[in-house]
């Protein structure tokens, strides 16, 4: 049976890793991106071929396109892996209504809807993964605003969404990124420098550091864990 990966704003960095991480593994990835042909090549190019979607997470129609579509075409989700994050850094003082709902659209109540219609399928099918990613930081940012907010609301979501769908045997679970080599909502990798000595472990980390715990969460090794926010980030979480 074909095993189904949906990673959503995967076309780049850390989501783009997780997509050719679970693909590795044998799993048919659902690539989306708001550009449909990057998509389209991101997943003409991961191994054993994938699917793609052109999906915008700041709307709703669109996100419900896309679970029509995995319910038409294959009728089953194994993994969903929420990843699409949009980011304005900026104080709460800079903060406007705009950029406030769009951040919150995307990154939190896209986690929501992509959350809530995987595991009907899911439960339907008699259990699943769904894997959220976040910031390990567990502490307020400056001028990080709304972003952090929204990033605050996945970890609860995280959490409650584990308690509810834990008896349709559907684990849930969060990985909270440090700094990697990019930062977030600019698409490109900037030259932030590797060697970091406030990190514990001396460097910041690579997209593929995230993939792999997002990958071990997905894997049966995993089976027992639900409701784990797993911080991967050099130890910065812990020194704060
Ligand atoms: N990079 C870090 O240091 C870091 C640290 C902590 C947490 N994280 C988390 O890791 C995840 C990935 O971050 P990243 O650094 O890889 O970010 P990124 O390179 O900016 O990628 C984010 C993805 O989200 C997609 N996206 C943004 N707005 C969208 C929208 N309205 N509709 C559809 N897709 C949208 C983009 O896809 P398209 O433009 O192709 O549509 C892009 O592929 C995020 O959840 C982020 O919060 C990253």
């Amino acid at each position: 049976m074909e095993k189904i990966a949906l990673v959503t704003g995967s076309t780049n960095n850390i989501g783009k890793s997780i997509a050719e991480t679970l693909a590795i593994r044998g799993y048919h990835v659902i690539v989306t991106s708001r550009h449909e042909e990057e998509a389209k090549s991101v997943s003409e190019n991961l191994p054993g071929g994938g699917f793609y979607f052109q999906a915008d997470f700041s709307d709703i129609a669109s996100i419900e396109s896309l679970f029509a579509f995995i319910r038409n075409r294959f009728q089953r989700l194994d993994i969903l892996i929420n990843n699409v994050a949009f980011t304005k850094n900026e104080s709460i003082l800079d903060c406007d209504l705009q950029t406030w709902e769009y951040t919150i659209a995307v990154n939190l109540r896209s986690y929501y809807l992509c959350t809530k219609l995987a595991a009907e399928i899911m439960k339907a099918q008699g259990g699943g993964n769904i894997i959220n990613i976040t910031v390990s930081s567990s502490r307020g940012m400056k001028d990080k605003f709304s972003y952090i907010v929204s990033k605050g609301g996945v970890n609860n979501l995280t959490l409650c969404a584990a308690m509810d769908l834990a008896p349709y045997h559907i684990r849930v679970n969060a990985v909270g990124s440090g700094l990697v080599g990019t930062p977030v909502g600019y698409r490109e990798y900037v030259n932030r420098p590797y060697e970091n000595p406030r990190i514990p472990l001396g460097h910041i980390g690579e997209p593929k550091d995230i993939a792999e715990a997002v990958a071990f969460l997905a894997s049966e090794e995993a089976k027992y864990i639900t409701g784990a926010l797993l911080p991967v980030d050099g130890g910065v979480n812990a020194s704060l």
